[in-house]
């Protein structure tokens, strides 16, 4: 059920294919692909190019963060370069239901991010066109930021939707945390309803750069932190 999607944005780009492998090796469910334009946010990251060249090196899921306006015209770029699931923020697109629609006409999963400021409601008209949830917990723009606490109860707040809509229609969304999860943190935001956990310096800064089971023990620590959950 808890699923751990390693973000890349901390990983070494001179040789993102091996960080990939290993990643996935020591255990990580996804790979998470941090989208920057420096307009939407102010840094300039990865793009479908990169998608594409990582695509090869393994077969776990590409879980595309778009932090990018506008949207709409890269969604069919990523389809093509191997993304799994593409997540944008809303106050970003001109029009969020045809985003969602082309997203998953692209023949991949649809989610929305939603900033800490950025309140729930622009989940109140699309629950059916979406397969996932994104909270940040962090502004975008960065890694390594801390965790805001305030994100523990807006996973409260999202989770009680999500239940809600899945009593009602047996549709389950996913509900995933971006941002400053750490091993003293993902057990409680677990408990709050988190149920996928985007980690970047976590991950990408454990360990020798000359040791390829570097990620082993800090994907195994997530784990066992998560294993004591009881939701
Ligand atoms: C921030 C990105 C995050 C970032 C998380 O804008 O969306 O995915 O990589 O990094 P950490 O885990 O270091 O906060
Ligand atoms: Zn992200």
């Amino acid at each position: 059920m808890f699923c751990l999607a390693p973000s890349l944005l901390s990983a070494d780009f001179a040789r993102l294919g091996e960080e990939v492998r290993q990643v996935v090796a020591a255990g990580a469910d996804w790979i998470h692909f941090d989208v920057m334009d420096n307009h939407y946010v102010p840094n300039l990251t990865i793009g479908p190019l990169v998608c594409d060249a990582i695509r090869p090196h393994t077969e776990a899921p590409i879980d595309v963060h778009l932090m990018v306006r506008p949207v709409d015209r890269i969604i069919p770029d990523f389809a093509k370069a191997g993304a799994n699931m593409i997540t944008f923020h809303p106050e970003a697109s001109e029009h969020i239901d045809r985003t969602l629609g082309l997203i998953r006409e692209s023949g991949c999963q649809a989610g929305l991010v939603f900033n800490p400021a950025t309140p729930l409601h622009y989940l109140d008209h699309v629950m059916d066109k979406l397969d996932m949830v994104l909270l940040m917990s962090v502004n975008p723009g960065f890694g390594g930021q801390a965790f805001i606490p305030e994100a523990l109860e807006k996973l409260r707040m999202a989770r009680a939707r999500l239940d809600a809509y899945a009593a009602q229609t047996g549709r389950h969304i996913r509900l995933e945390v971006d941002g400053g999860v750490k091993v003293d943190n993902i057990a409680d935001i677990a408990r709050a309803g988190a149920d996928t956990f985007v980690a970047g310096s976590a991950v990408f800064g454990a360990g020798r750069d000359d040791d390829p089971h570097r990620y082993d023990s800090v994907i195994a620590a997530l784990r066992a932190q998560l294993a004591t959950v009881h939701r």
